[in-house]
């Protein structure tokens, strides 16, 4: 049986309905579903069930799983699958909400994972959605004048930006050695496989741009977040039990909502896929 595939916005998210990804997929459907991916940059996979060993075989239809920088919320028994939870706190004892603020994963990297999964595995009853904007769009939106200053700019990505009002949980010394100190990245990156041009940012990482100076630089990213969060670039993502989304960082932000009941447990499997070197 072939998978129905839905929009869910004019620009982003599709729905996947009738495939199982705990079982054998044929491999027109997995090509149906890369293509699908790339087309929708968030796929929404309904109602599967699967254990972390099976997850990762799962993504595995899309790409290899890509190692992520702090193994604090490794899986015991399934290291390459990490865990999203609330139920972490700051060694300073303040509860740790991964994700929130704007952001997309682990560009401080050389290659940045070019997709990140998330299984549900238990939701509140309420809140705790995701939200993604489409850097496609909002980069095709931007004024001439500001795609003409973007072009050719590099942005200097590392693991915890200074001017960040977000802070991350710290890196073990251990992790710290894998990880590298600042990398980078263009800030209009050509997706590599549709050849769409995309904004790159990421708010928590990003230091500085390239041979600008921060008087210059951080009034720019400041405006081009602005932009590029605006409503009509987002699709906010509503978790329903059995959900396995999959986003591509190579062209979304993403957000995670911190706005529900906080004696519930939410708690997600992670993987991330790996990208390529963005240019
Ligand atoms: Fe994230």
């Amino acid at each position: 049986m072939n998978p129905t595939i839905t929009p869910l916005t004019g620009h982003t998210g599709a729905e996947v309905r009738a495939i199982d990804l705990s079982q054998p997929v044929e491999a027109a459907t997995r090509e149906a579903l890369n293509h699908a991916f790339v087309q929708h940059s968030v796929l929404v996979f309904r109602d599967q069930s699967l254990s972390p060993a099976q997850l990762l075989n799962a993504v595995q239809l899309f790409g290899d799983a890509f190692p992520q920088h702090n193994t604090r919320f490794a899986i015991p028994d399934c290291p390459q699958i990490h865990y999203i939870s609330n139920q972490d706190s700051f060694p300073d004892g303040r509860r740790y909400i991964p994700g929130e603020g704007w952001h997309t994963d682990h560009s401080n990297d050389a290659r940045p994972p070019k997709a990140t999964v998330l299984h549900a595995v238990r939701l509140p009853d309420r809140g705790g959605d995701t939200q993604f904007a489409n850097m496609h769009s909002a980069y095709d939106a931007l004024p001439d004048a500001t795609k003409q200053r973007l072009d050719g700019r590099l942005a200097i990505h590392v693991y915890q930006s200074s001017h960040s009002t977000r802070k991350l949980m710290g890196l073990s010394e251990e992790n710290r050695a894998r990880v590298p100190n600042a990398v980078l990245h263009p800030l209009v990156r050509t997706h590599p496989e549709s050849g769409r041009k995309a904004i790159y940012l990421n708010p928590i990482r990003i230091e500085g741009i390239l041979g600008m100076d921060h008087k210059e630089a951080l009034p720019l990213l400041d405006e081009l977040l602005e932009h590029a969060i605006e409503p009509r670039f987002q699709y906010r993502h509503v978790w329903r039990e059995g959900d396995l989304v999959m986003w591509d960082d190579r062209c979304l932000l993403h957000k995670a909502n911190g706005d529900y009941d906080m004696s519930q447990v939410r708690y997600l499997y992670r993987i991330m896929l790996q990208g390529d070197i963005p240019a």
